[in-house]
């Protein structure tokens, strides 16, 4: 078996292969599903999972899955990147995760089993890191390799973080940089490596998460795949409140910006801007606006509030009708 670079078998890279925002709304656009009283959080306003009341006292099974194609070539690294990221959407609801399910496409007869074990021992490191056992799980043979987690997390339906409780008047934190998209398509295009983004990837949101509740938050999300202007565009729509964003603030990895002007711009993020630029108000350039719009993977909170190791990079204003300045 001769194997090129695993990203290579992808045809987009990690978030940025998502579905168009767009799109994904106009697909599930009144597919509301059975009403339950249970279900405290579902899929109106798409937050980052679902919980479910289960027991009285207030408890919640938080449930959510992310799988994607590989972001880079290291099969472990992409499989530590994947797991990190699916647990991301448990410690964005406030949750603590539980147990996690693998999922995985494997090109079988391409693409040596011996690599598929890395991708799968790499989410069994992070997911051990996170303290859950991952058990299980389901493997088809696919064209394009695919890996994620499913997970599962409990929380209290009244601490939950959502995205929909975001209140007018109070800082906008994020707890990680952004500029992921554009170093991993710099790295699927030129095989640079970029070890700052592997780091900021396969980093846990858990201390983000309990930083957040201990500080009272109750609202945040994480930035993935529409990135920081998708996200807290989604977050201001479904709280009716609007945002002001200081460029300026906003944390970026290094070499992000030198790839950005190189011209390494994720298609996922050009979407992105796209999608949410009718809602932005901003004098920017366009790479700049782009790299706003990154499509990151495993990517930092976005809290509506102050934490520690957060950084503070704007405010929210009321204004129901939402529109994001950014100076
Ligand atoms: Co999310
Ligand atoms: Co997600």
């Amino acid at each position: 078996m001769e194997t090129k670079r695993l990203t290579g078998y992808a045809h987009g890279g990690g978030c940025a292969c998502k579905i168009p925002p767009g799109e994904l709304e106009q697909m599930v656009a009144g597919l509301i599903g059975m009403p339950s009283d249970d279900l405290v959080v579902g899929l109106d306003d798409g937050d980052d999972a679902c919980a479910v009341l289960f027991g009285d006292n207030g408890e919640v099974a938080i449930s959510t899955t992310d799988f994607f194609t590989p972001v880079v070539d290291d099969p472990f690294d992409w499989g530590r990147i994947a797991a990190a990221n699916a647990l991301s959407d448990v410690y964005a609801m406030g949750g603590v995760p539980i147990l996690g399910i693998n999922i995985l496409g494997w090109p079988r007869g391409v693409l040596p089993v011996e690599i598929a074990r890395e991708v799968l021992r790499g989410g069994l490191e992070v997911c051990q890191q996170a303290g859950i056992p991952l058990a299980g799980g389901h493997s088809i043979d696919n064209p394009e390799p695919i890996y994620g987690v499913a997970v599962t997390g409990r929380g209290y339906k009244d601490t939950l973080l959502r995205n929909d409780a975001a209140e007018a008047g109070l800082p906008l934190s994020l707890t990680k940089p952004i500029g992921v998209g554009v170093l991993n398509n710099r790295h699927k295009a030129t095989g640079d490596t970029f070890p700052q983004a592997i780091e900021s990837m396969v980093t846990l949101n858990d201390q983000a998460a309990q930083a957040a509740l201990a500080a009272g938050v109750r609202a945040a999300t994480d930035v993935t795949g529409f990135g920081l202007l998708g996200h807290l565009y989604k977050m201001c729509r479904a709280s009716g409140v609007s945002a002001v964003i200081d460029h300026a603030a906003v944390p970026v990895l290094a070499d992000a910006r030198e790839s950005l002007a190189a011209g390494f711009i994720p298609g996922g993020s050009r979407r992105n801007l796209d999608w949410v630029g009718p809602h932005v108000e901003a004098n920017l350039s366009e790479e700049d606006m782009i790299l706003l719009a990154d499509a990151q993977t495993s990517g930092g909170l976005l809290v509506a509030g102050e934490i520690p190791g957060g950084t503070v990079i704007g405010e929210l204003v009321p204004e129901q009708s939402p529109v994001i300045r950014v100076r």
